[in-house]
Parts: C-alpha cells; structure tokens; sequence
C-alpha cells in the first residue's frame, strides 16, 4: 500500500488539501490581469499551490512554470520564458531553441534584440492566441544572482508593457521579497497583489487526515490528530512528516488504531531520521546562536528583554539580533506574521537531547 502521506516535494491531486479560498482568490485575480507575488517561509505549500493553480486554469490560459533556481544566466531566464510559454500555448510546434541559442557566438547586437524578443514573446502570443498568458516565476528572489538588481530593470520594462499576460512572483525569502516588491527606489515597487501564504487551517488539514487514515482502515480520533496538529502547529510540512512515519509505523505493526503511543513512537523516528541533520546545525552554529535556540526552543518570547538575555547567557541585545539574523540567513529560523518559527522537530529534538540535562 502507497504512503498517502508525502512530503519533502510538491503535492498534487490526492495529496493535496484543497485550499479552496486561495484557490478561487488566486484564479480570479490572474484571470483579470491582476499579478500576484506569494511569500510564505519556507514548506508552506507555495509551489503546489501555484502548481495547481496553474493546472486549473490550463483551459482558459496559457501558463507557464519556471523555478528560477537553476537558471544560471539573464539569457537563460528568457529562453526559459520563450520556450515555456511557446510550448504551452503550441504544444505541437516545439520551441525552436536554436532561434535564441545565446550561447553562439552572435553579435552583441544580435544577442541584445533575441533577449529582449524572448522577453516578449508572451504578450505576442497572448494577442495571437487571444488569451490570457500567466507565467510563475518561482524563487523570484534568485534573479538576483543572475544580474544583480539590473535584470529587475529590465525585466519590469518589459514586463508592464506586457497588458494580457499575468505574472506570479514566489518567493521564500522575506528580506528579499520585501526589497523587491516593497522598496520604492525598486523597478518592481508594488508590481502585484500580495498574497501572504498560511499554514493549512486546522478543520481542513484534520480531514485530511482522518481521511488518509480511514482510507486505510486505520481508527484515529479527533483528540490524537489536534495532538498531532499541536505537535506540527499545523505546519504543511511537518504535519505531512509526522503523518508520514505514523502512518508507516501503524500499517507495518499491524495495529487498527492510533494512540498517543503511536504518535510518540513516529515524532522519535523523526527525530532519528533527522539527528545527523541537526547535529550539523548545532556544530556550525555559534554560541549565542545556541543559546537563541535553546530560548526560542523554550518558547521565550521577548528575547531582547534582560531576563531572557540573563538566563539564556546571550550576552546583549545586540548579539541576540545578530544570532537571529544569522539563523534566518541559514534557514534555520523563519520569520513569520512577526514571531521566528523553527522546524518544529528540531526544537522537539533540542527539548529531548539538550534541555532535559539542563532540568
Ligand atoms: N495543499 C497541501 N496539502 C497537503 N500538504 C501540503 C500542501 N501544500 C504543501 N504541503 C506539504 O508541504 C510540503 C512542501 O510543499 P511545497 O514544496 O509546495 O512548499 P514550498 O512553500 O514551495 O516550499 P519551499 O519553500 O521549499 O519552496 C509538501 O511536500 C507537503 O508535504
Ligand atoms: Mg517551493
């Protein structure tokens, strides 16, 4: 039998909650030309949302998905755009890439017109298809390392010429999102709506797993899935973990009903499966780095304030902003609506291995 649990990779059709709201709100803004730029830390469900979104409106758009990761160059990206959208809206004419094969030892000119062609293309064929164009860009924030803050320029004078297509801009790093999108001395300052991803609600993401379990003839009740969701706080990612080990655990030990045995046994398999992980983070982490965590793991709120520093030896406020500066910049910690979130494992996994000496 399939896991139905899956996680550590975009989810579609089955594994997917339906997050409805976003949904609808996402489809009818981009349909009427309305750009969009998602920001949620990191595993909230962005891709997947964008995915599917994307997937739904595949009969009244064109739409093209591009991650932004891997594309090593400003030529790179516009031939991603040209070619994405060429094959989406032609699916049986492939895009003749060798019209723009920037690699070629062309003129400069040469080069200059295909990029800013290629950067066009998909108004062109909104007006030749006479249809709406939406294009994702996911990790927006890594166009940064292709041009610096020159392709932004560039891109948005293309861009808002461009009155039939529909751009979605992901990004998963706050500071950069922030500055792209919010800084008025920026190109794209106030480009798009902003759509702050949450994490599932609690009542959906429920269902969902009563219903993974009942599927599989497993008993749980709603008292074990809120302690599951208490566990996780409802994260999309760590939920579907969790889920994902206790579901394992169940079916391979044969039993018809999930405890709270159950679930303690699957978070400490979490916790070995991810030990080797975390022990690189805490070795590479500095001393008040250490101690920031220890107090955030100890759900400490006010870290600036002289008791919190006392207590947790963090020495000064400024070496405490510095500690979460420095764990935020290595995807440690994550900001969001204005607390630092961790993955909740590895503050379980500090609980279990490092705060139960210190009790
Ligand atoms: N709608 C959903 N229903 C169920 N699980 C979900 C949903 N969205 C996300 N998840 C869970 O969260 C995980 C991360 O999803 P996804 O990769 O889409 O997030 P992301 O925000 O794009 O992450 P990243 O910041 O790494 O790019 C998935 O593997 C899945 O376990
Ligand atoms: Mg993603």
């Amino acid at each position: 039998m399939k896991n139905p649990f899956v996680f550590g990779v975009e989810v579609s059709g089955e594994q997917f909650t339906d997050r409805k709201e976003e949904i609808n709100e996402m489809k009818s803004d981009l349909l009427s030309g309305q750009s969009i730029i998602i920001y949620s830390p990191r595993r909230y469900g962005k891709t997947s949302l964008v995915k599917r979104v994307l997937e739904e409106l595949k009969n009244d758009a064109v739409t093209a998905y591009i991650d932004v990761y891997p594309i090593t160059s400003k030529e790179k990206l516009a031939e991603a755009i040209a070619s994405k959208v060429t094959t989406s809206a032609f699916t049986s004419i492939k895009y003749d890439a060798a019209e723009i094969e920037f690699s070629i030892k062309g003129k400069e000119k040469d080069r200059e017109r295909i990029f800013s062609e290629s950067m066009d293309v998909a108004q062109k064929i909104a007006q030749k298809k006479n249809k709406r164009v939406i294009i994702a860009f996911d990790e927006f924030q890594e166009t940064r390392r292709l041009d610096g803050e020159e392709i932004e320029r560039v891109m948005r004078s293309h861009f808002q010429g461009h009155k039939d297509v529909s751009y979605i801009f992901i990004g998963s790093k706050k500071h950069m999102i922030e500055d792209i999108f919010e800084n008025k001395n920026k190109p794209f300052f106030r480009f798009g709506k902003h759509i702050s991803l949450k994490k599932i609600p609690g009542d959906e993401f429920s269902n969902f797993i009563k219903n993974k379990f009942r599927d599989s003839e497993i008993e749980i009740s709603d008292e074990a899935v809120n302690t599951i969701l208490d566990l996780t706080q409802s994260h999309p990612h760590y939920t579907q973990q969790l889920c994902h080990e206790l579901w394992y655990i169940t079916i391979t030990k044969g039993i018809k009903k999930v405890d709270a045995d159950g679930i303690n046994g699957a978070v400490e398999k979490v916790l070995i499966n991810q030990n080797d992980a975390y022990l690189s983070i805490w070795d590479a982490a500095t001393k008040t780095e250490e101690a920031t965590l220890i107090a955030l793991a100890s759900d400490e709120i006010s870290l600036y304030s002289r008791e919190v520093i006392e207590e947790y030896d963090l020495i000064s406020q400024s070496h405490v902003q510095r500690s979460l500066k420095g764990l935020e910049r290595k995807e440690v910690i994550g900001e969001a609506n204005g607390k630092y979130e961790m993955d909740v494992f590895f503050k379980e996994w500090i609980k279990k291995r490092l705060l139960r000496t210190k009790i």
